[in-house]
């Protein structure tokens, strides 16, 4: 109470002298009560670590506690009745928080409307952010008196934090501008983070929503055992597991392909706190892959193709001038051939004639008795020409060239068989003959190796190429003598059913190793000398069947023999390629 209001409240009061001494003593016991009230409450002010700053309705100081003077490097006295947003605010935090300030002092709006943080100037004239928490100041009355704020100076918890996120948001952009996916989980496996492309493989936007969720509640759930298998293993190993591929479903259920690593988590102390994963999308570079497969199949394919084409073109072209060859030296010998035939038949007769009228003279030797002369000219030419045995031998000599023409005309029909122009053309053919005009071709060859049994089931005609199947027939005898280094049995075994004729030529040859097998059909695969096998028999063979739609194959045990067993089907098959051969 100041001391000019005592005596006008002592007049009013007009109290006893003793009442006045008592209650001057009572009233300035309360004023010692409220000053010292008064300290304590500053003290306790001071006492804070934070600025605490009281304003009145106008906006200037009424209070400030030791950590504002501290702050100011002013005493609190002197800053008494500042305006405390004009004088220590600086702009744009003050222009901010003025109109905010009146509104709250009129009781427009709460205190917490104010902003939460603003700048002040400290006595070195450096700005330094303050967190700011405001309430309002009121009489007893409840009338506003203003507003006490305390203000914490966070300028480097800012900076720190800022740094903070700085570094954080760096580390995001460099983990999603890596061209992969990446995450990483707590030991539980659950979802610590990971960048952007790998929340949207999960169909998620938000790279944020990822974390604490674990693979069973992604869309690939179906895999999430898979994963957290490896997960598992990696953590227990402390051992990275690099590029690996496995499956992923995606949002729209389809599946993907990845090469994926995964590495342990390890912290300084040498303990395993998670799981890194990486992983590219290889669907696209694997589907090109498999295509370029597939590619490179076909042009062997294809490669094959043309190989045996040119090979056939070759063999072909070798066969059709052997059979040119072959059908002129026939057609040559079978003029001459002709007129020997005629000419022996003749003769034969002739002879027989003449050794008919030598007969009817030798019944007349008994009428020369008496004319010793004739009859010794006669014995002497009887001796001279054994006569006993011309009339023995000429029928001999002349049946024997008739039977060696009638074998060089055989040889020669087989040769006009075997060569013949029209058999380049599909027509019906029984198979047996034409093994029967090979193997007279091929005689010579195998005599000297093998007896021949055949076995004929008598198979019906087919529609075929029947001077190519001649070749087949020829490589495979001619393979089965070769196989038989001394003496052997080379079988022919016929058969046939309601869709299929077929040919087993059999040999007791050297057999065929399980490991050649496979490779016997491939152009110029050969197991013989340089010179003596071009390895083109076979893959011949095969090519010529196919083209007949059959089927060529082998059994063989080494040591014992072999047996290719040729099959083709009754009806000939009238594909693309059969009609483009010219049939
Ligand atoms: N009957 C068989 N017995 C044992 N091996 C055989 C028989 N037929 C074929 N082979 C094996 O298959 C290989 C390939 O035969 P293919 O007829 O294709 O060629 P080649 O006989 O070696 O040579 P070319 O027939 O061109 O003169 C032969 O070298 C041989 O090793
Ligand atoms: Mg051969």
């Amino acid at each position: 109470m100041s001391e000019e209001a005592r005596p006008q409240l002592q007049k009013q009061l007009e109290l006893s002298p003793a009442a006045h001494q008592e209650s001057e003593r009572l009233l300035e016991e309360k004023v010692r009560e409220l000053a010292s009230a008064n300290q304590l409450l500053q003290r306790y002010l001071d006492a804070v670590p934070t600025i605490m700053v009281a304003l009145d309705t106008q906006g200037c100081i009424t209070m400030i506690n030791r950590a504002g003077e501290e702050f100011f490097k002013q005493p609190a006295k002197e800053m008494l009745g500042q305006a405390w947003f004009e004088r220590h605010v600086p702009d744009p935090g003050g222009s901010v928080a003025v109109p905010l300030f009146r509104q709250i002092v009129a009781g427009e709006i709460t205190p917490k409307e104010m902003p939460s943080e603003y700048p002040l100037v400290d006595s070195s004239g450096a700005q330094r952010l303050m967190e700011w928490r405001t309430g309002i100041l009121t009489d007893a009355t409840g009338a506003t008196l203003g507003l006490l704020s305390s203000g914490e100076d966070i300028t480097e918890r800012k900076l720190a934090e800022t740094a903070i996120s700085e570094s954080r948001n760096l580390l995001l952009k460099v983990i999603d501008t890596v061209p992969a996916r990446v995450f990483w989980k707590d030991p539980e496996l659950r979802y610590l983070g990971c960048n952007t492309a790998f929340a949207q493989d999960a169909g998620i936007a938000n790279r944020d929503d990822m974390i604490g969720k674990n693979d069973y509640q992604m869309v690939w759930a179906e895999q999430a055992d898979a994963y957290c298998a490896d997960d598992r293993a990696v953590m227990a190993a402390g051992v990275a597991r690099l590029f690996f591929e496995e499956q992923q479903t995606t949002p729209t259920g389809e599946t993907i392909w990845l090469r994926t690593s995964k590495i342990p988590l390890i912290n300084d102390d040498k303990e395993t706190f998670g799981v890194l994963g990486i992983y590219e999308d290889i669907t696209e570079y694997r589907r090109i892959e498999a295509e370029n497969r597939t590619q490179l199949a076909d042009l062997s394919a294809l490669n094959t193709m043309l190989t045996q084409a040119q090979n056939q073109l070759l063999q072909s072209v070798k066969m059709a001038s052997v059979g040119q060859l072959a059908a002129g030296v026939a057609h040559e010998i079978n003029n001459p051939i002709a007129f020997i035939d005629a000419n022996l038949g003749v003769l034969k007769e002739h002879v027989a004639d003449l050794l008919n009228v030598l007969e009817a003279y030798r019944q007349c030797e008994p009428a020369l008795l008496g004319h010793a002369n004739f009859i010794a000219l006669i014995e002497d030419a009887k001796k001279a020409a054994d006569l006993e045995f011309l009339q023995e031998d000429i029928p001999s000599l002349i049946g024997e060239s008739l039977e060696g023409v009638r074998r060089v005309k055989a040889i020669v029909e087989n040769l006009k068989d075997f060569s013949r122009v029209d058999t380049a053309e599909w027509h019906f053919a029984n198979l047996e003959s034409c093994l029967e005009s090979t193997l007279k071709i091929v005689a010579n060859e195998i005599k000297y190796k093998a007896d021949v049994s055949k076995e004929f089931a008598g198979i019906p005609e087919i529609e075929c190429l029947a001077s190519q199947l001649n070749q087949v027939f020829l490589n495979l005898l001619v393979n089965a003598a070769q196989a038989i280094a001394e003496r052997g049995v080379i079988t022919l075994r016929t058969g046939f059913d309601e869709n299929e004729v077929w040919v087993d030529v059999a040999d007791t040859g050297q057999g065929i190793a399980a490991a050649h097998l496979d490779r016997i059909f491939e152009p110029f695969f050969t197991t013989k000398p340089v010179g003596k096998g071009t390895g083109l028999g076979l893959s011949l063979a095969y090519s010529i069947v196919q083209r007949h739609h059959g089927r060529l194959e082998v059994r063989s045990e080494l040591g014992k023999g072999t047996v290719f067993h040729l099959s083709l089907p009754r009806q000939r098959t009238l594909d693309a390629d059969i009609l483009s051969s010219g049939a």
